[in-house]
């Protein structure tokens, strides 16, 4: 069983750190947005797609790429990290998983330290995160989903 996760993480990494606690449970695929690579998504059971929040959404380029090359009806999950603020969360990247006819299977997110514009004069926000906690909790979440795409793929 086979999972790739499409992101974006520059501010402080927080993203990465969550990803990467995920992946280490085992057959998770990292890709990053922003580098070119040749992807077939088509080969993977399950897709994610995790970004931090940028101006209150997803970055744009993660939204891009899964227009781009996200399977139609593939099952898909969201990760983010944001500073206070989560504002519309995942939305735009579900908007385009919903055109694509494809079910959702969770969403994981959790606090990651901010130092955008003001913050970074008290010495930023959300300090600390994602910390051991944050990333216990994103280890669980994915171990779950992994029983539920499991039980989803064999219905
Ligand atoms: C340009 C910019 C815009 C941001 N906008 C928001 C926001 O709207 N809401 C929020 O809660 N955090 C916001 N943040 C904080 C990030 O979401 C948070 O630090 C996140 O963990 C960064 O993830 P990354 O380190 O994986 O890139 C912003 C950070 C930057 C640099």
């Amino acid at each position: 069983m086979k999972t790739a996760v499409c992101y974006y993480s520059r501010h402080h990494g927080n993203t990465l750190k969550v990803l990467q606690a995920m992946a280490a449970e085992g057959s998770m695929d990292l890709i990053d947005v922003t580098t070119r690579q040749a992807v077939r998504l088509e080969d993977y059971d399950c897709i994610g797609f995790a970004s931090g929040i940028y101006a209150f959404d997803f970055q744009k380029s993660v939204v891009e790429f899964a227009r781009q090359y996200l399977p139609q009806g593939k099952p898909v999950f969201f990760v983010y990290t944001y500073g206070g603020a989560k504002g519309r969360c995942a939305k735009a990247v579900k908007a385009v998983a919903a055109e694509k006819g494809c079910r959702v299977l969770g969403e994981f997110s959790c606090r990651g330290f901010d130092t955008f514009g003001p913050f970074k004069l008290v010495g930023g926000i959300a300090k600390g995160h994602p910390n051991a906690r944050d990333l216990e909790k994103a280890r669980l979440f994915y171990r779950n989903l992994r029983v539920t795409l499991k039980s989803f793929i064999v219905k």
